[in-house]
């Protein structure tokens, strides 16, 4: 696991320019934990390995100045850097006094952002690289999760600097790809995972109740309340609330959930008193919730503070190379089930199953691997698959093409499969890389 690359807090109440620097450092391969306020910045500072902090200056409620003269008293090893767009005279001057290592004015460009981002990093001399620790004997699993593609990886890379703290982290991907499965491994693997991980699917909650369901109630708060009663968000005490679909979040839902993210505070439903909560809040998602935004239907401002931190599982068929882990993984697990032993896949039946295009992705082949273990005499054979999967192939056009072009297509797919490794691909086309690197051209 790659963890060389260090963890970067960038701070702006202005969206564009947070936006802005996320997507730059992203590209430059930094990890970053965006913040919209000068108090999220510091829940994020309390309990994560930061190792350069970025802010702007002029922010509502609390300034950047004073996020500097904090971060410094608290943690002077962590260089900063800060952007402004009023580089005045006095303002320079507070600036350098309040310790940052350098600033940066808008609008700047990438390379002037990757320079100051170098420079300043490099001020940290103290800093201890982190070392790379075993997660598991075996690299290709994590958790209960399997996988060996560059995408995958990825994904795991994420989860590894999450897990030890709290800030709030969105799973978003088509259905089926394992974004559950996601949250359960940052929890987990996490240094909370004694604590509970309380998994909240919010589409299965009727709207009128879902406010009462998470945040509890009180005695007579509505007609049926009896009693005082605890929601998710106390059970979550302490630990991990995963909260699904989270586009089907009520309005007064996501009133409260800003607040919880913005105050670290929650009230019943029927009450004023303010609780404070201590939790970790992941929520996951298919719906496109820039769409919801445009339709009012989700809150702008809610949206920045679920997205501190954004993990995107891909699509199976964008990491086809997951495919025979995945494969084995569920025929030993059906494989016990079903018929008390372990079975075997024939190579052209994998090659199926690798051909596919998933749109419905893990789960989707996790089912069609039950049902092939339930059919199958001996090994799994391609007549145990489904016949969708087999006429996939594209035979829409009849007409005869010359073999150069059939070449290309199908160097083109191993390379698909092998994610561009061309080492793979040519053992696998059992040919040398230079008669490959030959083909290509
Ligand atoms: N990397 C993986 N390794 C092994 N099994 C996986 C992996 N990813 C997903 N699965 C399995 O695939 C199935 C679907 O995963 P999960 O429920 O997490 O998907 P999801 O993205 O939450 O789906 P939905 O959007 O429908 O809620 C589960 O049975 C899960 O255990
Ligand atoms: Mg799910």
């Amino acid at each position: 696991m790659d963890l060389r690359k260090e963890n970067i807090l960038i701070v702006d109440d202005d969206i564009d320019i947070l936006e802005l620097l996320q997507r730059h450092l992203q590209s430059m391969d930094y990890h970053t934990y965006k913040a919209v306020s000068v108090k999220e910045a510091l829940f994020i500072l309390k309990d994560t390995f930061i190792d350069l902090l970025i802010t702007d200056i002029q922010m509502p409620e609390i300034d950047g100045l004073q996020l500097l003269k904090f971060a410094n008293e608290h943690y002077p090893e962590i260089p900063k850097l800060v952007v402004t767009g009023y580089p005045s005279v006095e303002g320079t001057l507070e600036v350098i006094k309040s310790g940052a290592t350098d600033y940066l004015t808008k609008p700047f460009t990438k390379l002037e952002l990757k320079e100051a981002v170098e420079k300043a990093l490099k001020q940290n001399t103290s800093r201890k690289k982190l070392v790379p620790k075993a997660v598991n004997q075996k690299p290709n699993i994590y958790a209960d999760m399997v996988g060996e593609s560059e995408a995958f990886k990825k994904v795991t890379n994420i989860i590894e600097r999450v897990k030890d703290n709290k800030a709030t982290v969105i799973v978003t991907g088509e259905s089926g790809t394992g974004k559950e499965l996601v949250a359960r491994a940052i929890h987990y693997s996490g240094k909370f995972s004694r604590e509970p991980f309380i998994a909240v699917n919010c589409a299965a909650i009727p709207e009128n109740l879902q406010e009462a369901e998470l945040f509890g109630y009180i005695k007579g708060a509505f007609t049926g309340a009896n009693e005082n009663r605890n929601g998710f968000f106390q059970a979550a005490k302490g630990g991990t609330l995963f909260l699904d679909e989270i586009g089907t979040a009520s309005l007064a839902v996501q009133t409260k959930l800003l607040r919880a993210l913005q105050e670290k505070e929650i009230t019943r439903v029927g009450s004023q008193k303010i609780e404070k909560v201590d939790i970790r809040i992941i929520a996951a998602t298919n719906a496109n919730l820039r769409e919801e935004i445009r339709n009012n239907t989700f809150r702008e401002d809610l949206y920045y503070r679920l997205t501190v931190v954004e993990i995107n599982v891909p699509p199976l068929r964008e990491r086809k190379s997951d495919i025979a882990l995945l494969t084995e993984k569920f025929l030993r697990k059906y494989g016990i089930e079903f018929k008390d032993r372990l079975l075997r896949i024939s190579p052209e039946a994998l090659q199926i199953l690798q051909r596919y295009n998933w749109p419905g992705n893990i789960r989707e082949l996790e089912n069609v691997i039950q049902r092939a273990v339930i059919m199958a005499d001996g090994s799994i054979e391609v007549k145990d698959l489904p016949d969708f999967l087999k006429y996939q192939i594209d035979f829409s056009d009849n007409e005869l093409r010359p073999l150069r072009d059939i070449e290309k297509e199908y160097v083109q797919r191993v390379l698909n499969h092998t994610d561009g490794n061309k080492t793979k691909a040519a053992e696998i086309l059992q040919i040398d890389r230079k008669t490959l690197r030959e083909k290509l051209k």
